[in-house]
């Protein structure tokens, strides 16, 4: 399959994506029953993952949006942008990340430090995808969906120069 200049190929299905997705939203809606955590999107990647996994919320919750960049094509620039205000609201409050992958762990590294400003009671981490570099920035993921090794894949939200956002399930780079 070929998206911009770049050849991808089947990597993980739509429906194994479906299963890690309820597999995720069954642990939260366990761990976090009769609490009333408060969801924060990390844009754009997470929109589909986030679409899906909240339809399967049993617990009550708010939801907010947040747009974070650091990559530029397959490589992360190692710099990271906030976009949009991180919520007020978070004070006191169970915060829990909903993100598509978690490589380098840069974004999300600078991401809970902003976070902390804000004074959440708590914050939880949930990956669709993780990847081996995440050790390096030391940060914990409580919820991870798949470990992958170091390869670039796109699909289910996750893009390519914002190309195959919309695709169904994974495709990897080929290499
Ligand atoms: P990190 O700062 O290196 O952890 O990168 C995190 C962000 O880079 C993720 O939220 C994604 O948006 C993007 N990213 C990392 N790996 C991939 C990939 O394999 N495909 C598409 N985007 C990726
Ligand atoms: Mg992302």
């Amino acid at each position: 399959m070929k998206l911009n200049d770049k050849e991808f190929e089947l990597f993980i299905s739509a429906d194994e994506m479906a299963e890690i997705v309820s597999r995720l939203a069954t642990s939260i809606n366990r761990d976090f029953a009769g609490e009333e955590p408060f969801f924060i999107v990390m844009l754009n990647g997470a929109f589909m993952f986030a679409a899906d996994f909240l339809r399967e919320m049993t617990v009550s919750h708010e939801v907010a949006f947040v747009r974070a960049s650091s990559y530029k094509g397959t490589q992360t620039s190692g710099e990271v942008k906030i976009h949009t205000p991180v919520p007020e609201k978070i004070k006191d409050r169970r915060v829990i990340i909903l993100e598509d992958i978690v490589d380098t762990g840069i974004t999300m590294d600078f991401f809970l430090s902003e976070l902390k400003k804000f004074s959440p009671k708590s914050v939880s981490i949930v990956s669709l995808f993780v990847k081996p570099g995440v050790l390096k920035q030391k940060i914990k993921v409580d919820y991870i969906g798949k470990e992958i090794e170091n390869r670039f894949i796109v699909g289910y939200g996750l893009d390519y120069d914002d190309f195959g956002r919309n695709l169904d399930a994974i495709y990897v780079l080929k290499n």
